[in-house]
């Protein structure tokens, strides 16, 4: 799925920096914001294994996976959503498919998935079976649901044969619910009237509940697909249209489109959409038919133009990169209001949400943009990677969502080349995935097929490892193996595999030969056997460089240092690693370590020259050094931080604070790494500071530490504060730069939130403004999310009202993103209180939203407290009406307990933990045993290192 991020990505990855910045929900020491991209998943799927397993189920239809028998060839199928209630107050869609399969071992067992629909019954069975070319067919002895499993059974008086082809027809009707999974209903208002579109989304394992199908991805066939709709109404599917008929059924004037027949693919790459909406295309393109769909007043609006004109050179793009050509002769991209992914990659029909798609430039931050250009590259990456060549299983799934993680950097790069998008995956997927991954609750990347089966342990595969890490560690694997390396490989594996599927290790194999193939590469191993250390033991190392001793060496990294490491691993957490490194400013050969430790005599130095290791952190790791490197490289800091790479400018600050965290480094140290901040202007070493320096806030934003904290920060931003006051000339432009314009936005809300006075005045200034005219926001699009937080913050009802109308009135759905994240900024518990009950009722904040709305209140110190309390007492009600199927309520649990460091909020939350077992915790059951975990390791780091942070801060902010 696309970042939905995350899912696939649920926002987009600077959306979600935006509305972290506006309501200083800020990442916890080791808590890594999902970003859109990554649903946010992660509960831990392998510790199934090691449950007392169940008795072996006996029956076929017992067992999660479909046996081998049968092989689907191609389906016949017409739907029809009824975009009206009926006589009960239901919204339903009817449907007829047909199946043809290939019998490849004889059986009298056809297992076809099938939830929540209704068959109609033929003589008493649920479906009909017919022989073709002249087969004759054993008649049905009897037919029923397995609901656990999620199949129709069907039961045969004799043989199929091997060899021979079968057709199975069944007739259905199904809910179209707005729950958000298979065939479903999304509500939206258009000038006062309310409207509804039926639209899909089948991954991972929703298409069995919009027609019986064999949902497996590796059951890939052939869809003819025809969709019946009202008149006024226009249906997409994953082809292009064939034609359309008016018809006349049972007196109702209905429309049916037919779409030419899908290639070779998998049941969760079908879509199909039908709505009043309208699109926009360019003329010039080729053979390849590019629209953009949305609802028609965000296409006049315009708001559909950038995605448009980045996804021609973005699939030029990867036409070139794969050696592929697209596979398909058409690419819709739709926009949807109620989506819970952030995109879904249907092969062809590539669904979004509003704010992953649609940029209206009046309105919409540049990181909205970027976000759009994002989420779009990695979708369209998929094309591909994912949807022509498919993994055999969804425990690869890592595979997919982390090629696509990565490659999406190199797509959107070519369709924005002045953006420096790439060193952006530092911040967006790499470090996210340390915080993740150096927990003892993480899990390696790839796991098991066995220990993947039922649809829930499937859902959880879509998390933070296999999005971030899996795009960190390929990332690593193109940059020791060299682009043209890497880019070849990935070409003969795509043209070996076209329209099948594979496993993780046939890429291994085809990057080999593409190595063997380049004699001047040297690799000290295999390609297989390097990956595999980093894909099948959890965590990552952290490698410590002696510059005295020229001493390498490495260990597993955690963060918190008396946890305990239960999992096994076959390579007992060491691993290959490849150094890029520097010394004395100069770039050295790539060293690999390939054990726990080794003199590198090249590493050891002389007086005044510094080692810096991991650059542009192209490896999957943190780099500690002897005490006096460290000091070398803050001087070089200091004195002229141009002589480090800006990357690792961002580095040193993450690495640091991380070691702090986990003890291994005085956090003293860390925070010295800040003090040169106050002539940096580059955006990534000012994001991994701001986070760093959030993460700060969490714990001391309610204690004696925060007044000092508050005072030495507002030094330290204030000269970025008056350099960009003074490069926009008094804030009435914005930088002409990218990444320019995300520093301005840090500058503009750190200097607020420390308080100082000129940005409060600036933010307030400009909110009367528009309360004044509210008709005439003339708050540049890019500040607005932090100078909508900081004017509500210091307002009261007339402001948060104000901000209420303006977000109900919202035409785009990014700015009201940017008010419903601000409305929770407010200080007055009343309206924080008010604004938690407004989150459970879906005509004020849609279902999608709600657990994203409650962790935004859980973000204000002031709102976490009421939220906490608010969650706890309707978990059971939270858990039924939002819990099921999505993907949310890591993030949720991960917001709530954020700021917890004390021994009575751990008893709180172990408490919970126990309290609701019964309920159960759903998606956020891991999110809950890492909240414990972090808890627990902060009280004991708090206890041993606040009075050092005081004392330090106290010193410095004079
Ligand atoms: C279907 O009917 C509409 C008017 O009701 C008409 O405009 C359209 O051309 C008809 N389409 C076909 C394929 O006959
Ligand atoms: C037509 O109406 C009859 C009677 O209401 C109903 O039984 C039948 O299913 C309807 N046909 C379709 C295609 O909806
Ligand atoms: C790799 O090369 C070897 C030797 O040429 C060949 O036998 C093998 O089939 C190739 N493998 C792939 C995956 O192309
Ligand atoms: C960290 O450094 C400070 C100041 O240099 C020192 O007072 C403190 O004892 C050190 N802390 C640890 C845990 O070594
Ligand atoms: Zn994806």
């Amino acid at each position: 799925m696309g970042r939905g991020y995350y899912i696939s990505k649920q926002l987009a990855m600077a959306m979600a920096l935006l509305a972290v910045l506006a309501t200083s929900t800020i990442l916890a020491l080791s808590v890594a914001y999902s970003k859109e991209k990554s649903k946010g998943q992660s509960t831990d799927t392998s510790t199934s294994s090691a449950l007392p397993a169940p008795p072996p189920p006996s029956d076929p239809w017992d067992k999660y996976r479909l046996p081998d028998a049968l092989s689907p060839q191609y389906y016949n199928m017409t739907l029809w959503p009824r975009l009206m209630m009926d006589a009960q107050g239901v919204y339903r869609f009817t449907g007829s498919s047909g199946v043809a399969f290939i019998c490849m071992k004889e059986t009298d067992l056809i297992l076809i998935h099938s939830r929540k629909l209704n068959l109609t019954l033929f003589n008493g069975h649920h479906a009909k079976l017919s022989g073709m070319h002249g087969v004759v067919a054993p008649a049905i002895k009897k037919s029923w649901f397995q609901v656990e499993t999620q199949y129709l059974v069907v039961q045969l008086k004799g043989m199929l044969k091997p060899g021979k082809s079968y057709w199975l027809y069944v007739e259905f009707q199904g809910e179209l619910a707005d729950d958000l999974e298979g065939f479903y209903r999304s509500e939206y208002e258009e000038d006062g009237v309310k409207k509804l579109i039926a639209i899909t989304q089948m991954q991972p394992t929703y298409a069995r509940k919009a027609f019986p199908c064999f949902d497996e991805p590796a059951m890939k066939a052939i869809f003819h697909i025809a969709l019946i709709h009202e008149p006024g109404t226009v249906a997409l599917s994953n082809s292009r249209e064939m034609g359309t008929k008016n018809l006349t059924i049972n007196g109702t004037k209905v429309i049916k489109t037919r779409f030419h027949p899908t290639k070779n693919m998998s049941t969760y790459l079908v879509a199909f959409v039908v709505s009043d909406f309208t699109y926009i295309s360019k003329p010039n393109d080729k053979k390849i038919m590019v629209r953009v769909w949305a609802r028609k007043k965000a296409i006049d609006e315009g708001q559909g133009g950038y995605a448009l004109s980045i996804t021609q050179p973005i699939l030029e793009f990867f036409e070139k990169y794969y050696s592929t050509k697209y596979p398909l002769n058409k690419s819709d991209q739709i926009a949807l209001p109620d989506f819970n992914a952030g995109a879904m990659e249907n092969w062809g029909l590539i669904t979004y949400r509003e704010t992953a798609l649609l940029y209206d430039p009046k309105t919409s931050a540049n990181g909205n943009q970027q976000g759009v250009l994002i989420v779009v590259s990695h979708e369209l990456a998929h094309m591909w990677f994912g949807n022509l060549v498919t993994l055999k299983w969804w425990n690869d799934l890592w595979l997919n969502e982390g090629f696509a993680s990565y490659v999406e950097y190199l797509g959107a790069d070519y369709a924005e080349p002045t953006w420096h998008i790439k060193d952006q995956i530092v911040l967006y997927d790499i470090y996210q995935a340390f915080a993740v991954d150096s927990l003892v609750s993480s899990h390696p990347l790839s796991c098991k097929e066995e220990e993947v089966n039922k649809p829930e342990e499937i859902s959880q595969m879509f998390n933070t490892i296999s999005y971030s890490k899996g795009a960190a560690v390929l990332r690593m694997l193109s940059e020791f193996l060299t682009e043209p390396v890497f880019a070849k490989g990935l070409g003969t594996y795509l043209k070996h595999f076209a329209f099948g599927n594979s496993e993780y290790s046939d890429l291994w194999d085809h990057l080999q030969n593409a190595t063997d193939e380049t004699p001047e590469l040297k690799l000290p191993h295999s390609v297989h056997d390097i990956m595999n250390r980093w894909i099948l033991q959890m965590g990552f190392p952290l490698v410590t460089i002696d510059t005295q001793t020229g001493n390498v060496s490495q260990k597993h990294f955690l963060l918190d240092p008396n946890s305990v490491v239960e999992r096994p691993s076959e390579f007992n957490y060491e691993w290959f690693i490849p150094i890029k490194w520097m010394k004395g400013g100069l770039e050295q050969d790539r060293l690999w370590l390939l054990r726990k430790a080794v003199v590198h005599k090249s590493m050891k130095v002389s007086r005044d020259e510094w080692v810096l290791a991991n650059l542009n952190v192209s490896g999957y790791y943190r780099v500690n050094y002897d005490l006096e490197n460290w000091e070398k490289l803050l001087n070089q800091l200091n004195s002229n931080h141009q002589k480090i790479p800006v990357i690792n400018r961002a580095q040193i600050l993450d690495d640091a604070f991380n070691l702090a965290t986990a003890s291994i480094l005085n956090i003293t140290l860390a925070l010295r790494t800040t003090k040169y901040l106050s002539s940096e202007r580059e955006y990534i070493p000012w994001e991994a500071a701001f986070r760093c320096l959030s993460s700060l806030y969490l714990v001391f934003d309610r204690n004696e530490v925060y007044g000092a904290l508050q005072a030495y920060l507002r030094k330290q931003v204030t000269p970025l504060f008056n350099h960009f006051a003074s490069i926009t000339v008094n804030w009435t432009i914005v930088p002409l730069g990218h990444s320019d314009q995300f520093t301005q936005i840090i500058a503009l809300s750190l200097a607020c939130r420390t308080g100082l006075q000129e940005c409060l005045d600036l933010t307030q200034t400009w909110f009367r403004q528009w309360m004044q005219h509210p008709e005439n926001n003339m708050i540049h699009p890019n500040l607005r999310s932090t100078v909508y937080c900081n004017a509500i913050a210091a307002g009261g009802a007339q402001e948060w009202d104000f901000g209420w109308r303006m977000f109900k009135k919202a035409t785009v759905a990014a700015e009201a993103t940017k008010l419903r994240s601000s409305l929770a900024c407010t200080r007055e518990p009343w309206l924080l209180n008010r604004y938690l009950e407004y989150v459970l009722d879906p005509e004020r904040i849609r279902k999608q939203d709600a657990t994203s709305t409650i962790g935004y209140i859980a973000g204000n110190v002031i709102g976490q407290p009421l939220a906490w309390d608010f969650v706890r007492a309707r978990w059971e009600y939270l858990f039924k009406v939002y819990g099921a199927g999505s993907f949310s309520f890591s993030n949720l649990i991960n917001s709530l307990t954020a700021r917890f460091h004390t021994p009575f909020e751990l008893s709180q939350l172990k408490q919970f933990q126990v309290d609701k077992s019964e309920v159960g915790f759903g998606s956020g059951t891991q999110a809950l045993e890492q909240a414990i975990e972090r808890t627990t390791a902060k009280i004991k780091w708090l206890a041993e290192n606040q009075e050092h942070v005081l004392q330090w801060l106290v010193s410095e902010s004079v």
